[in-house]
């Protein structure tokens, strides 16, 4: 077996005890009747569901994954421009997992009222006219049980909370983010940093594969609960690599660096795009069982595009990717990254988390609050897991006259990716490769 395409992620949050007792009211009134509005007034129809028209008006028939598929997307682009807006970014590889932190985020929103709720609900992408947080969290288990039901896909994600001894969490918190999230509950002594930290820092490892070794460096002795949500994914491209025709190569980092690495070569028929309006590239690349990568050359720098694209022109890549002969050129690598996302979700309106007035009341009447949200991500790509196996063909080809000549496509400056999932949707890695030897 070869190595094959492997991704893996996790994010974590932390809550910490407030320490001092300070009270807090809620400013918002409807937070704490959040709950299973089954109400029949709205009108939910928003044109997914052509089949289903003659259910206007009972939500429980209606399908919500596609609302939470569209957040989910909605989220992962502005993600990425906050990622990619942070001092010194434009020098630095991004490799993310939007989907693992938007279900870590929305794990703790079970958990969260008022004002922190609010943000938690709208950072994520959703709108609370359109949907209701229990039909948020149908969505989510919906789209968690179908990625981990392919059989034909080496993918899995999951959650886990890990709680302190003394530490009782509200059991409606606990009963949903086990019915919902189908997280596993660990119970730790956290004042033993030590052990604790060597206990989820085992478990993100074998959930990862042995590919996140070191999730956390430290923890605070003070924590009363950690969630964590990782996510694994191994892809066979469905069409290989020849590792004979991969060769030593240059990659042009800026137009005065150049960095050397192995570039893999094929020349066949692949799915491309050439998006005039954004002048970039689009090669689609499928894995084996129905999830693919797609790979964005810009024809001017890699900042033009990312600081306009978003989950339409996702959408209009995939639609307009169509077969053409292509000389393909594509670096091998093997990358990880590490974000510590406080300062990036605040930005991005999720702070009240973050404060030590944070509404987490749906955690426990104890006042808790999220001192940190870490993520880290590796993705290593190659030619191929190739299996041994042996065919004889001849190909029998036009003569190239009839044919334009192949377009060549060389990644060998800074490119992004995005892969995802058909049928859920979901965006399961994004990001820019800026530095292929990860420096
Ligand atoms: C939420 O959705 C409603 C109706 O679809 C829309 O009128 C409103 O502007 C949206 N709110 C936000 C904050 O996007
Ligand atoms: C912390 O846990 C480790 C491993 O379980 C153990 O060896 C050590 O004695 C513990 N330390 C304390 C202070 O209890
Ligand atoms: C490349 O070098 C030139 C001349 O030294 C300099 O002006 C330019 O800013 C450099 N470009 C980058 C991306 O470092
Ligand atoms: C809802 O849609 C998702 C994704 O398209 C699908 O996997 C799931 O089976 C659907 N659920 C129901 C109950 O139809």
């Amino acid at each position: 077996m070869g190595k094959g395409i492997y991704f893996f992620i996790t994010a974590a949050l932390v809550c910490s005890a407030v320490q001092g007792n300070h009270h807090h009211h809620s400013d918002d009134d409807h937070a704490h009747g959040k709950g299973h509005h089954h109400d029949h007034g709205h009108h939910h129809d928003h044109g997914h569901h052509k089949g289903h028209g003659h259910h206007h008006g009972h939500k429980h028939h209606h399908n919500y994954s596609l609302e939470v598929q569209s957040a989910n997307a909605k989220f992962a682009f502005s993600l990425y421009k906050h990622i990619a807006a942070q001092p010194d970014a434009q020098t630095k590889n991004i490799i993310f997992s939007p989907l693992s932190i938007s279900t870590a985020l929305a794990m703790l929103s079970l958990g969260a009222m008022g004002k922190t709720h609010n943000e938690l609900f709208q950072g994520l992408g959703f709108n609370k006219t359109d949907t209701t947080e229990a039909e948020v969290n149908e969505a989510f288990e919906q789209i968690l049980q179908s990625l981990n039901q392919k059989k034909e896909l080496d993918l899995s994600v999951g959650n886990a909370m890990f709680i302190r001894e003394s530490f009782k969490p509200l059991s409606k918190f606990l009963e949903d983010i086990k019915h919902y999230f189908h997280s596993e509950g660990f119970t730790v002594d956290f004042t033993n940093t030590t052990a604790a930290l060597h206990l989820i820092n085992k478990y993100v490892e074998d959930k990862t594969h042995g590919k996140v070794p070191h999730f956390l460096d430290d923890l605070n002795a003070d924590t009363l609960m950690f969630l964590v949500s990782y996510i694994y994914f191994r892809g066979k491209w469905e069409i290989p690599f020849d590792p004979r025709d991969t060769s030593q190569d240059i990659f042009h980092v800026d137009d005065n660096t150049t960095v050397p690495i192995q570039m893999m070569h094929k020349d066949g028929s692949f799915d491309v795009y050439h998006d005039k309006e954004s002048s970039t590239h689009v090669l689609r690349l499928g894995y084996k069982g129905g999830v693919s990568m797609i790979l964005l050359l810009p024809e001017r720098e890699v900042k033009d595009l990312e600081e306009s694209w978003c989950r339409e022109h996702l959408r209009k890549w995939h639609r307009s990717a169509k077969k053409q002969r292509v000389s393909l050129s594509l670096p091998k690598f093997s990358l990880s990254t590490s974000y510590s996302l406080k300062d990036i979700l605040s930005e991005m309106g999720m702070k009240d988390m973050f404060e030590r007035s944070a509404d987490l009341s749906g955690i426990s009447k104890d006042n808790v609050f999220v001192s940190k949200v870490d993520h880290k991500a590796t993705l290593d790509v190659d030619e191929v897991g190739t299996s041994a196996t042996a065919g004889t063909g001849i190909q029998i080809l036009l003569g190239s006259s009839l044919f334009p000549p192949p377009l060549t496509l060389t990644f060998n400056r800074p490119f992004h990716f995005v892969i995802s999932n058909h049928e859920t949707r979901s965006i399961l890695f994004m990001g820019k490769i800026v530095n292929p030897t990860g420096k």
